[in-house]
């Protein structure tokens, strides 16, 4: 039995989930069981081309599962070109795709991974919740073999796509509040977080000097990142979210951490796909579900990136 932290990455990529591939599938103290996929930042067959060609490009021999293309309840908003662009992963150019779809849906390919794991399995989410809700209903016996969950979504403070509500969580809050209401800790890497892990020019830069394969990759993804962000919102350096998960699992001690008990809004009313985190601990009788990530080690985080980076072939 490997103690290595197994793990499946559900993702929707996008720029920064390609980043927190790309620092999981080396790290040694991580087993990257898969990669599964599910409609958020773009389309579902996007973001799953964007997964194979991440994945063939960098080398990284996992299975690739194709999940949900709508939300669980709601039609899903709108996919997110501004940041992302028309392919969901702007910016790189890769050779023609070669590596196979794993033909197992995403959601049986978590029971499957998750029920025959010799350990614990952590789910990293890093899209919209509908695969991670869907597996939990269709096999509840996950959540004995789950040992938490790591997920980007979410903030305590406000949203990115409404005044309360962030994308993740937004384009899925059905699932997410089953995910959240599961009964295994989730650990939540809000915009309150995220927003301090701002890739500005000077970042791509430095990691302009690692000659790897992941470093280039990183550079051809953050130029064009740096750019929409710039377009679109007038920032020189937009918040690079999902790596967030990855960084904490390799050294928990670059995030900080509150318990809290959170609820997500469904309501459909103005909240809707809030995440409501009980910063305070005022309901005191409801049990602490989440561990709420409020303060990054900035130098400590881009460290991770770049040692990471590093650990990919030479160019
Ligand atoms: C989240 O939404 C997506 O645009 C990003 O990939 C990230 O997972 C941030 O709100
Ligand atoms: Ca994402």
């Amino acid at each position: 039995m490997s103690d290595r932290r197994k793990i499946i990455i559900d993702c929707d990529p996008g720029h920064d989930d390609a980043v927190a591939i790309m620092l999981a599938a080396r790290n040694p103290k991580i087993e990257l069981l898969g990669i599964t996929t599910v409609r958020g930042n773009q389309t579902l067959e996007k973001v799953t081309k964007n997964a194979l060609n991440i994945c063939q490009y960098l080398g990284i021999d996992v299975p690739v599962c194709q999940g949900l293309g709508e939300a669980i309840v709601r039609k899903s908003p709108p996919v997110e070109e501004r940041v992302h662009g028309d392919s969901g992963l702007d910016g790189p150019v890769f050779d023609p795709l070669t590596k196979q779809l794993d033909p197992r849906h995403a959601v049986d390919f978590i029971i499957e991974t998750v029920l025959n794991a010799d350990s614990p399995v952590t789910l990293v989410p890093t899209g919209p919740l509908s695969n991670i809700a869907m597996a939990i209903k269709k096999e509840p016996r996950i959540l004995e073999n789950i040992d938490e969950i790591v997920l980007m979504g979410g903030a305590y403070q406000h949203g990115n796509v409404t005044a309360a509500a962030e994308f993740n969580i937004y384009a899925d809050a059905e699932a997410a509040h089953v995910v959240f209401s599961c009964g295994r800790r989730v650990v939540m890497m809000g915009l309150d977080l995220t927003r301090q892990a701002l890739c500005y020019p000077e970042i791509v830069e430095r990691m302009e000097k690692v000659k790897t394969r992941a470093g280039k990759l990183f550079v051809d993804l953050m130029k064009f990142f740096c750019m929409t962000q710039k377009r679109t919102f007038g920032w020189e350096g937009g918040p690079l979210h999902d790596p967030t998960t990855i960084a904490y699992l390799i050294d928990p001690s670059c995030i900080e951490t509150k318990d809290m008990y959170s609820e997500i809004d469904i309501t459909g009313g103005p909240s809707h796909g809030r995440t409501n985190c009980d910063f305070f601990n005022l309901m005191k009788d409801k049990e602490m579900n989440s561990k709420v990530a409020v303060k990054l080690d900035v130098e400590k985080f881009w460290d991770i990136v770049e040692d990471n980076l590093r650990l990919y072939d030479s160019i």
